[in-house]
């Protein structure tokens, strides 16, 4: 059959034949979102009796341990197969210092949800900036981001991560060559099960605002160009995503998502691991703010974008809005 084809012209071909009702579009419908597919982000913070509403997202809360169960058993209950954890500190200092701590705010938080929900896969977002004084992803020296040395924190974090009983760790800093390095640290220290999730294409975009208030990790000088990757850039995404892979990351993360849809596309038809894209903050508010507003239909629009996602290629979609999309799903 060829698009040429005379016979697949009007009047013999009618499209609209496969669109006549709910029924047969949904059996010629290519692409699916399901709620296997979704991630949930939580923001965790110390201490006792805080939900505390993100302005920026709402529905979005930084969550204080005690409340984490009732959050974590709600998505388990729907059906969300994935938590990825993003911790603020009790404190914040130079080199970032809770990040590697036992007793940090992630270990803590790994170990109730592990008691609360314990189907509940845990993935941890393993970077320093929520922990910084200067809120940058790695260790500052005269200005500049030091990447080696940022390297070996990282893979201290990824380690107490894991030794805390995290199922997944994925790296968010972009330094050059932490995903070999936290490989090395997890193999020998008895974790080569634990897959890494590395974000591999991170573009350095204005998205991301909403999420710097809920995690309080905006860069206190400079802005993070110089590791986070040139928005006009997919060629560079290729080679990152090569070069992740290559160190050993089980899956390669696109983010942002919405606007980054043809690199999604090009990453899916290079490589063969699973693909995530991560459907930032920014998106997110975008589509809360006109909802609410009444200038669109939040739900509808919400589904159609990660629906896009999938579209372009995504495996699975880490999103502020896998709450609501489990619920939209079940109808
Ligand atoms: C940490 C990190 C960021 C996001 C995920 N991990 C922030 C940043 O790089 O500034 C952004 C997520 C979002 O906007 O939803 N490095």
């Amino acid at each position: 059959m060829s698009k040429q084809d005379e016979s697949l012209v009007f009047p013999v071909y009618r499209p609209r034949r496969l669109r006549a009702n709910e029924t047969v579009r949904r059996m010629v419908r290519e692409t699916r979102l399901s709620v296997d597919n979704l991630i949930q982000p939580l923001f965790v913070i110390h201490g006792k009796g805080t939900r505390k509403e993100v302005p920026s997202m709402p529905g979005i809360f930084q969550l204080s341990i005690d409340h984490l169960g009732q959050e974590v058993r709600e998505i388990q209950d729907l059906g969300i197969p994935a938590v990825i954890l993003f911790g603020i500190p009790e404190r914040k200092d130079e080199t970032g210092s809770e990040a590697v701590r036992p007793d940090g705010v992630i270990p803590q938080a790994i170990r109730a949800i592990k008691d609360q929900a314990p189907d509940l896969l845990v993935i941890t977002d393993v970077c320093l900036c929520e922990y910084t004084s200067h809120g940058h992803c790695g260790i500052v020296r005269n200005g500049e981001i030091v990447n080696d040395e940022t390297v070996d924190v990282l893979a201290k974090e990824a380690l107490a991560h894991a030794r805390a009983g995290a199922d997944m760790v994925a790296p968010s800093d972009m330094m050059d060559g932490r995903v070999a390095g936290i490989r090395e640290a997890l193999d020998e220290e008895g974790f080569s099960q634990v897959p890494i999730m590395s974000y591999a294409a991170k573009y350095a975009s204005a998205f991301y605002a909403p999420f710097r208030d809920a995690a309080e990790s905006t860069p206190q000088f400079g802005d993070r160009r110089s590791y986070q990757m040139d928005p006009p850039n997919v060629r560079e995404a290729l080679r990152e995503v090569s070069l992740d892979i290559d160190e050993g990351a089980d899956i390669v993360i696109v983010k942002p998502a919405l606007a980054y849809l043809d690199v999604i596309s090009a990453v899916r038809a290079e490589f063969d691991v699973p693909v995530a894209a991560y459907s930032v903050s920014g998106e997110y508010a975008m589509i809360k703010a006109a909802g609410r507003n009444g200038w669109i239909d939040e739900t509808r629009v919400m589904m159609e974008v990660l629906g896009a996602i999938r579209r372009a290629g995504a495996d699975m979609i880490l999103t502020y809005a896998a709450k609501d999309a489990a619920r939209a799903l079940r109808g």
